[in-house]
């Protein structure tokens, strides 16, 4: 069997062509301040994507670029004026921040209501009670794709390889959230090869390739690749090549997940804006 690839970059296209007609009806004006720390260049890259996918849908970007010896006590201060400033309606601290910075300190310090990552404990904490407010971006453009694509999810055997904040363990919770059996696995699994061969559904998100190979795979299953990583100069995700013989359906990488977690931001950009117009209602007011 050859693996049908669920085409991520076509996808978050109409995504991005519907949260434009989203920002146009809402009448709203939306600000997403972006903050990078430093000079990492896939960092770089990936701020900069966010900042042309928000001008493409009528959202402004709001550039933050600070030094990389920056205090954490001076990130807390530009956040402190990013939660205070109407315009800014948005707040994405790009992960990860150099050494001297607190990362868990900084996610606190994001007011909720402009948290479009969901990484606040307060927004990740509504997700966990099954009442999502912002879903972390990746998991949530991975659920899209799997609606986009009709894999079933009620009763099915799902599998999450790695439990970051970021996309394992809010990914279980939303496939938990549609009826899968959800199941976590990480780098201290035994027999991890046991556990993702049991998968409908098997989402690898741990940064390592080759991490999932052929012998690891359902026949006919779902794969969804969340890796990038640079291999000889080339892009590789943490599936490894041999997966497209034995998968039904199989994210690329790049074209897969990547363009999906900018569409989910953009969509969670827009809600934040709704909820600080009152047009939605955020069922917190505090932290
Ligand atoms: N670093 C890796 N992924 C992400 C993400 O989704 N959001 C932010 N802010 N940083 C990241």
């Amino acid at each position: 069997m050859t693996a049908v690839l669920m085409d991520g970059k076509a996808l978050a296209a109409k995504v991005r062509a519907e949260v434009a007609r989203e920002v146009e009806e809402i009448g709203v004006s939306i600000g997403l301040a972006t903050v990078l720390v430093g000079e990492d260049p896939a960092s770089a890259v990936y701020i900069r994507r966010k900042q042309e996918a928000c001008r493409e849908v009528g959202i402004e970007p709001i550039d933050h670029k600070l030094d990389e010896s920056l205090s954490e006590e001076g990130l807390l201060a530009v956040i402190e004026e990013l939660n205070a400033d109407d315009r800014v309606t948005g707040i994405l601290v790009q992960l990860p921040l150099p050494e001297q910075i607190d990362e868990d300190r900084i996610i606190r310090a994001v007011h909720p209501i402009k948290d479009v990552d969901g990484f606040h404990p307060t927004n990740a904490g509504q997700l966990f009670q099954g009442n999502p407010t912002f879903a972390a971006a990746t998991p949530s453009g991975i659920m899209e794709l799997l609606r986009e694509y009709d894999v079933a999810l009620k009763g099915a055997r799902a599998v999450v390889v790695g439990r970051s904040n970021i996309v394992g363990k809010p990914m279980a919770l939303l496939l938990l959230a549609e009826h899968a059996t959800a199941t976590i696995a990480h780098s201290r699994t035994q027999d991890l090869g046991a556990v993702t061969k049991d998968a409908d559904v098997l989402v690898v998100a741990v940064g390592r390739p080759e991490t999932v190979t052929a012998g690891m795979v359902k026949a006919g299953a779902t794969v969804i690749d969340v890796g990038i990583n640079r291999v000889n100069g080339t892009l590789v995700g943490d599936v490894s090549v041999d997966v497209r013989d034995q998968a039904g359906l199989l994210t690329p990488v790049p074209g897969g997940v990547g363009p999906m977690t900018i569409a989910a931001l953009l969509r969670n950009t827009v809600r934040a804006a709704r909820y600080q117009a009152g047009q939605l209602a955020f069922p917190l007011d505090g932290r």
